[in-house]
């Protein structure tokens, strides 16, 4: 007999007490501040589909960057628009490339920032694929070569942390292992483990000028049915040597994200992805949603589901609102 004993309505009757109560607190430390790196200076390209996003050349992201220091979000993770693409994507370990130089600098510049770089060959091969193509295929094991190379020229600039989001199996282990050869134990690797293969991508590829040129991503990203085998892939990527897992997108898969919190014992990041980003932008600038309190609900939303980070394109909104 819960009523009249029982009256819920009671811890809700003011402000305080709901803030006595309330379970899930969103707090600036949550968040990565993803970030596109062009080249140039001065650069501020707009990236259409994003309100509020843009492509920033090397001195821009600095600048970004310490916005997020001093708004306490620790971690930016940077994506690259590299000068060329060709059929290998040798334009992402390039040393002389836009990420790579903006890990040097962030790290000169901001030393305490923690500064995450995705380790991927889409935005850098001219067919658009996270992997070498042969044939139309996209094949698993020649692309974990360059992976490797990838990561060692982001931990030669600087990166605290490597994070793949190509989705080839075994990468994980692969660049582990060729992180350490090169002694480079102590960067760390937050695994896209479980990415799905989604339509919540698009402004993203517009961004990262990204898009695949023939078929779609079906082969190497997750089906969005399958939440089992997000548990397998978390699993494998833990014990391949994963200091974090990622789960992306968040927003259709906080069941997901809930059941690979209850699996493992790493920090669990979540990607608030660019499609959730332009939603909540688009119903906004129609006057559609108020979007501070709807930012708010999604990124704790996303927390409550059992991520202890986000990465949101939100991040420095977020932060002001929180500290309002
Ligand atoms: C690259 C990559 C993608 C995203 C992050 N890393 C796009 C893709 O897989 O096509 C998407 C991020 C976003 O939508 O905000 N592999």
């Amino acid at each position: 007999m819960p009523y009249p004993l029982h009256r819920y309505r009671r811890l809700r009757k003011s402000a305080r007490m709901r803030d006595m109560v309330r379970e899930t607190v969103l707090q600036p430390s949550d968040f990565i501040y993803p970030l596109f790196v062009t080249g140039g200076e001065k650069v501020e390209n707009p990236v259409e589909a994003m309100p509020g996003v843009y492509q920033l050349s090397v001195d821009r992201v600095r600048e970004e960057a310490e916005k997020a220091l001093s708004l306490g979000v620790p971690s930016v993770l940077l994506f690259g628009i590299p000068s060329y693409k060709d059929k290998k994507g040798s334009s992402a370990y390039d040393p002389n490339e836009p990420v790579q130089e903006a890990v040097k600098v962030l790290k000169e510049s901001c030393p305490e920032l923690v500064v995450i770089t995705d380790v991927c060959l889409c935005e850098y091969t001219s067919h658009g694929h996270c992997g070498v193509v042969e044939q139309g295929k996209v094949l698993n094991d020649p692309t974990l070569e360059i992976l490797i190379e990838t990561a060692l020229s982001h931990a030669r600039a600087g990166a605290d942390i490597v994070a793949p989001s190509d989705m080839m199996d075994g990468r994980v282990q692969a660049i582990r292992e060729g992180l350490d050869k090169k002694g480079y134990s102590e960067v760390a690797i937050l695994s896209y483990a479980a990415k799905y293969s989604s339509s919540f991508y698009g402004p993203f590829r517009e961004a990262a000028g990204s898009s695949p040129e023939f078929g779609d991503r079906k082969t190497y990203q997750m089906d969005p049915a399958n939440a089992r085998e997000a548990l397998k892939e978390v699993v494998s990527d833990v014990e391949e040597g994963a200091d974090m897992v990622m789960v992306k997108p968040a927003l259709s898969y906080l069941d997901v994200i809930r059941r690979v919190n209850e699996e493992v014992n790493v920090p669990v990041a979540a990607y608030n992805v660019s499609g959730e980003y332009s939603m909540i932008k688009a119903a906004s600038q129609n006057g559609w949603l108020e979007e501070k309190p709807a930012v708010l609900e999604m990124l704790a939303s996303i927390k409550r589901a059992g991520a202890d980070l986000i990465l949101t394109y939100y991040a420095l909104q977020a932060a002001r609102w929180l500290k309002e």
